[in-house]
């Protein structure tokens, strides 16, 4: 027994996209950082369907794959289209697991523009017209090659005529299918076990529900959507970056009137499910992506890069720093040009400065490393202070050690903490030191020869000198 849902959403994904001319299936291409078949997933979520069929063929494992990973939690199934012989033949792979639902949804799977608000719309439609069967319309000024809404003297809709099957009057019509809607489930499978092939394609038309519904008199409701990335399906790699300036304008936006300042919005790529606090305030080429969250009052200078990451209130990113997979606490600076790498933990006021390299690395309260440094696999307590040009020796080939710091520890500069090795509170290491053992708490640790200093050694050495070429000119 299937599962009783409201709404179950079939999105279309099976094609192969020819156009885009690569080797990765049309919906893993990214907008925002984000797959094409991601976008609209989460817009059928959020408009409220309860279950997700994708359908997929083309690189099926690699769409399922992909999209689980980037939706976890989402109640997803996945319908294998093999052989895709049209639309409608693609709605019915899915039907077993559409059981148990009154209604389906039905996006294509390469228009990530669709916004949950236009689906609801679509919902408000379907249930003012009996319940049937409600889509999307959309009035363009080049209709080649979609769909077109051909409606009777009085304005009903009669049918849908494909590009390819329209006569030139139909082919006059600038009202085109965008792709999308919403049937009552028995309705439309109904519908498509009654659907032949007889058409220009020989394929099996989704909509085919139309003429469907006008034969056994039911309403047909409908959306107007506005021309732009709500119906714009991708095709090539032009129309990707179109969509992606629009998708990326609408992101930018939404944060701009949220109360956050984009400096230069044009340049600054957010992916749609970042969030950001508002008086932060974000300067040009910048790129958030993942599940990256960012606290009130932030400042992040030009040309960063930030991926799951989650900043707390009142950071300062300076100028070219890339952050990924690392959390970072409030009050605390970062660059300019340091690399966070994952399992990074900045605790609140630390100061990470120029050329710091960190992984899995957790900078307690206050530490700071404020130039040129590698600091993997360790703990850096609280208030220490990490001399420039430290490195911890953290890998001997084959396996990997930690270094711990306690409180207040002052490493001088040019150090190499070779792990595992621990050094206890208020430990001080003098500066060009190769620790390789433990520092107990308090103790100075310094291993490096003692200086001597050669008077007249300069003066002698260029009378040398002198001579030498004195003797070479004769
Ligand atoms: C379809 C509509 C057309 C509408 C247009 C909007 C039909 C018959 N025509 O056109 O009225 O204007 O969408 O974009 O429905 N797909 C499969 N399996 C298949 C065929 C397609 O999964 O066998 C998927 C594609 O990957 C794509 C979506 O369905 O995501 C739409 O397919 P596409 O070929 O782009 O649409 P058309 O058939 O040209
Ligand atoms: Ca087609």
């Amino acid at each position: 027994m299937s599962k009783q849902v409201g709404t179950t959403a079939v999105i279309l994904a099976a094609g192969l996209g020819t156009r885009m001319k690569s080797s990765m299936g049309k919906v893993r291409h990214t907008v925002l950082g984000m797959p094409l078949v991601v976008h609209v997933v989460r817009a059928a979520l959020e408009s409220g369907a309860e279950r997700v069929v994708v359908v997929v063929g083309h690189q099926a494992e690699e769409v399922e794959k992909e999209v689980r990973l980037w939706l976890p939690e989402a109640p997803l199934e996945f319908a294998l289209q093999a052989n895709p012989q049209g639309t409608g033949h693609a709605v019915l792979m899915a039907e077993t697991q559409t059981e148990g639902s009154a209604k389906v949804l039905i996006l294509n799977g390469d228009v990530p523009g669709i916004q949950a608000s236009t689906l609801r719309d679509l919902e408000d439609s379907y249930n003012s017209n009996g319940g049937k069967l409600a889509l999307a319309t959309s009035t363009v000024a080049q209709p080649t090659g979609y769909g077109r809404m051909v409606r009777s003297g009085e304005g009903a809709l009669t049918h849908i005529a494909e590009q390819k099957d329209a006569t030139s009057t139909e082919k006059e019509i600038r009202e085109i299918n965008v792709g999308l809607y919403l049937c009552e489930r028995s309705f439309l499978f109904e519908a498509l076990h009654a659907a032949g092939t007889d058409n220009a394609q020989g394929e099996i038309y989704l909509t085919h529900v139309v003429p469907h519904a006008v034969s056994q008199g039911l309403a047909i409701g409908t959306v107007s959507v506005d021309e732009g990335p709500e119906m714009w399906g991708i095709n090539n790699r032009v129309e990707l970056a179109r969509v992606e300036a629009a998708l990326r304008r609408q992101v930018n936006e939404r944060h701009m009137l949220a109360g956050v300042t984009l400096t230069d919005p044009d340049t600054v790529t957010i992916a749609p499910q970042v969030t950001i606090g508002p008086d932060t305030l974000i300067r040009g080429g910048c790129r958030l992506e993942g599940n990256t969250s960012i606290g009130e009052g932030c400042t992040v200078d030009e040309g960063a890069v930030i991926k799951n990451a989650t900043l707390d209130a009142d950071v300062h990113v300076k100028p070219y720093c890339v952050i990924e997979d690392a959390k970072v606490g409030s009050g605390t600076a970062v660059g300019p040009f340091a690399h966070l790498r994952p399992g990074t933990h900045l605790e609140a006021n630390v100061k990470v400065g120029n050329f710091v390299e960190t992984k899995k690395a957790h900078l307690k309260a206050g530490a700071k490393a404020s130039h040129l440094s590698y600091l993997g696999d360790c703990e850096i307590g609280e208030e220490s202070n990490i001399g420039a040009g430290t490195i911890t020796c953290n890998y001997d080939g084959v396996n990997k050690f930690r270094t711990v710091l306690g409180k207040g520890v002052f490493i001088g500069s040019d150090t190499q903490l070779v792990a595992p090795v621990e050094l206890g509170d208020g430990a001080f290491v003098g500066a060009g030191t190769t620790v390789t053992s433990n520092v107990p708490a308090g103790a100075l640790a310094i291993s490096r020869s003692d200086q001597k200093n050669i008077e007249g050694w300069v003066a002698r050495k260029n009378a040398r000198r002198e001579k030498k070429k004195n003797e070479s000119k004769r």
